[in-house]
């Protein structure tokens, strides 16, 4: 059989509705043509994000109602603690409510002024609380991971040289920590192999570093690297996954996206003392430390998801899902970040929209022409995520990130349909101005004007 099915069938339906074009024109003047500004009863299919979006299997349901909501020592807790043990290998496990908030704790424990952050690829969240404690956040990926056309196998991976050299010029007692993002994010959903990991690790053992995993995108990353990477294909992704958290020191993670939950993180440490004090923290802010902001039904949620997320036939579709969506794209003469990332297709704004320059902002004439088309919700990375006070950022692009067992193939097709319809008509799409935005984190608020 050479079709990969969705390994599931569908027993609750939510309904989705189809809006008409001049509805479509009045609400997005409405909203100042931002997309973050719309009702999402509005939009027929939402590609905004992979994060909390994804749908629940019916044995994480029955877990809801399975949750002890006892303030302290709930069973509930338990079990999502033996589930991650099982699974990282990590004993100590802190529950937050979602990514942030364990990337909070941390770098409120270990950032400050004068530190350095090293990273794959930074992703927004995690460098705003670097930088909110005075710290610095670099990015070392490989300069292969930032050419949109080229195709590279781990375009994740952390650049090692860029990493001995920042070691050098900055000195470890001002590196807390290095920390690797799996998959890459920003980086266009790219994976990092696991020869890069390892390498990423023996650089930390040498200068008595510690080694961090964003883990947000850990199980994607784990079938890439079996798909991929010599020597691995006969290995189960349960092993795969183990050695990369083996590999670490500790690990942030937004339960949102491989957790296959709505709401919850985690913060993974091996050392006690960073125990001890983060435990301090995460009772101050979010919770006790067998609930951290979440309820018990929560817990039971995640403690399911991540064992689902980790089944290889969820992965083979997953994985082939999204790639069967940048196929179609790349077919049609549509540029996408190459090759197809784990949980989103990458468009390139600039191939798209030849006639509108960066400060003219193709990236959101194409979000906003998709939504116009097709009632298609995407999100701009480009100029007006990144271009707030003059930074001219290297790719104009747009993501349609896919949640997790929420759209079937026919979906799909639609959102191929549409954007090939548009890639027709390109030239009608029009350049934008800012109305009005506030001072810092622009993407959220911003209003524009169509020119
Ligand atoms: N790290 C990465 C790599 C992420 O992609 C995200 C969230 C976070 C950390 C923060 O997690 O949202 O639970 O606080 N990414 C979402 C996205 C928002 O749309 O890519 P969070």
């Amino acid at each position: 059989m050479k079709t990969i099915i969705e390994p599931f069938r569908i027993k609750v339906v939510e309904p989705i509705r189809m809006t008409t074009r001049p509805e479509r024109e009045q609400i997005l003047r409405e909203a100042g043509f931002n997309l973050f500004l719309i009702r999402a009863e509005d939009v027929l299919i939402d590609l905004l994000t992979d994060s909390g979006t994804g749908a629940m299997s019916s044995l994480q349901w029955a877990g809801m109602m399975r949750g002890d909501e006892s303030y302290a020592g709930a069973k509930s807790w338990y079990v999502l603690q033996d589930k991650i043990r099982e699974l990282t290998g990590f004993k100590h496990i802190l529950p937050t409510h979602q990514g942030r908030a364990s990337e909070r704790i941390l770098f409120e424990l270990v950032g400050g002024p004068g530190k350095v952050v090293p990273n794959n690829s930074h992703f927004d969240t995690t460098r705003a609380n670097i930088e909110h404690t005075g710290a610095k956040a670099v990015d070392l990926v490989i300069d292969e991971g930032k050419q949109p056309t080229l195709r590279h196998p781990f375009k994740g991976n952390m650049d090692l040289n860029k990493l001995e050299t920042l070691i050098r010029e900055v000195g470890v007692e001002h590196i807390p920590l290095v920390m690797v993002t799996v998959t890459n994010n920003s980086g266009g959903g790219q994976p990092v192999s696991l020869e890069n990991l390892r390498a990423v690790r023996r650089i930390c053992t040498k200068h008595k570093l510690p080694f961090f995993l964003d883990a947000c995108r850990f199980a994607e990353n784990a079938w890439f690297i079996k798909q991929r990477e010599p020597g691995q294909q006969d290995r189960g992704v349960r092993e795969i996954v183990h050695e990369m958290f083996d590999l670490a020191d500790g690990a942030t993670i937004s339960a949102k996206k491989d957790g296959i939950v709505n709401i919850g993180g985690l913060l993974l440490l091996r050392d006690a003392e960073l125990v001890r004090r983060a435990d301090e923290l995460l009772i101050l802010t979010e919770g006790f430390i067998t609930y951290g902001g979440l309820a018990g039904r929560d817990l039971e949620a995640m403690a399911q998801g991540f064992e689902e997320v980790v089944h290889e036939d969820y992965l083979q579709y997953r994985i082939r899902s999204t790639a069967y969506l940048g196929e179609k794209l790349l077919a049609a003469g549509v540029q996408i970040v190459e090759p197809p990332g784990g949980h989103a297709i990458y468009i390139d704004a600039k191939h798209f929209c030849p006639h509108i320059p960066p400060a003219r902002f193709p990236g959101q004439a194409l979000v906003v022409g998709l939504y116009r088309q097709a009632g298609i919700r995407s999100v701009e990375i480009g100029s007006v995520m990144f271009g707030q006070g003059g930074t001219v950022p290297s790719m104009e692009l747009v993501r349609l990130a896919i949640p997790r067992r929420v759209y079937t193939q026919s979906h799909v097709d639609y959102v191929v349909e549409a954007i090939i319809e548009l890639f027709g008509q390109r030239d009608q799409l029009r350049p934008l101005e800012i109305a009005a935005e506030p001072p810092s984190l622009r993407h959220f608020t911003a209003r524009f004007r169509e020119l």
